[in-house]
């Protein structure tokens, strides 16, 4: 796998659009596989903040998420795979230092949206690099959900949602919003991190 794009991406701009990051039939397996834990009813309403102060706010988020666990599928597990190899050329070529990967599934049912957030806590900067992978084969314009990142001086980036487009981005540097979707909406949402959360009673 080649990285060379986003690392260049990274280092230039500070965010990066791949197109067909993975093979189609990779990239249907993990949308299978969300679908199935969804049908289980597995997911849970994701909350904002974090620790004790964490809250499920439908007004700031509607998705519902899963975290992804090595061992779970083959699918994952290729995705955990990846993305490690992803964070080890980081690490090599751009110095980043991250020492671990999270993720989760993530599905925005029909109407549900994130408003314009930073994925740095204020109390906690271990989150350095974001990727979002994208599952929805047949995404239409009509159908919203996009990801918008705001670049600075009233500059933005629309992303469609479309099977197989992996954005990555410093997770400190750009706010973003999910725009309402009109369909369910499906990804895996993750983040390098360099070191683990602080403590939840500091
Ligand atoms: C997030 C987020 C973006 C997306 O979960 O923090 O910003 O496109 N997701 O799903
Ligand atoms: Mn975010």
């Amino acid at each position: 796998m080649q990285f060379s794009s986003i690392i260049d991406d990274l280092a230039e701009r500070g965010w990066s659009v791949q197109r067909a990051f993975l093979p189609s039939h990779e990239t249907l397996r993990l949308a299978e596989e969300c679908r199935r834990r969804e049908a289980e009813g597995a997911m849970v309403p994701a909350a904002v903040g974090r620790g004790e102060g964490q809250l499920v706010h439908e007004g700031i988020r509607g998705d519902h998420i899963l975290w992804l666990e090595p061992g779970q599928s083959a699918a994952s597990d290729l995705y955990l795979q990846l993305m490690d190899g992803l964070r080890q050329q980081l690490n090599r070529e751009l110095y980043l230092g991250l020492e671990e990967f999270e993720c989760h599934f993530a599905v925005y049912p029909p109407g549900a949206f994130y408003k314009t957030h930073l994925d740095r806590f204020r109390d906690d900067d271990s989150r350095c690099v974001t990727a979002v992978f994208y599952l929805n084969p047949d995404w239409q314009p009509e159908h919203g959900g996009a990801l918008r990142l705001y670049l600075g001086e009233a500059a933005s980036q629309d992303v469609a949602p479309l099977a197989g487009t992996l954005a990555v981005f410093m997770s400190g540097d750009f706010p973003h919003e999910v725009l309402p979707t009109a369909v369910d909406r499906l990804s895996v949402t993750g983040w390098f991190r360099r070191r683990a959360a602080l403590p939840l009673s500091a």
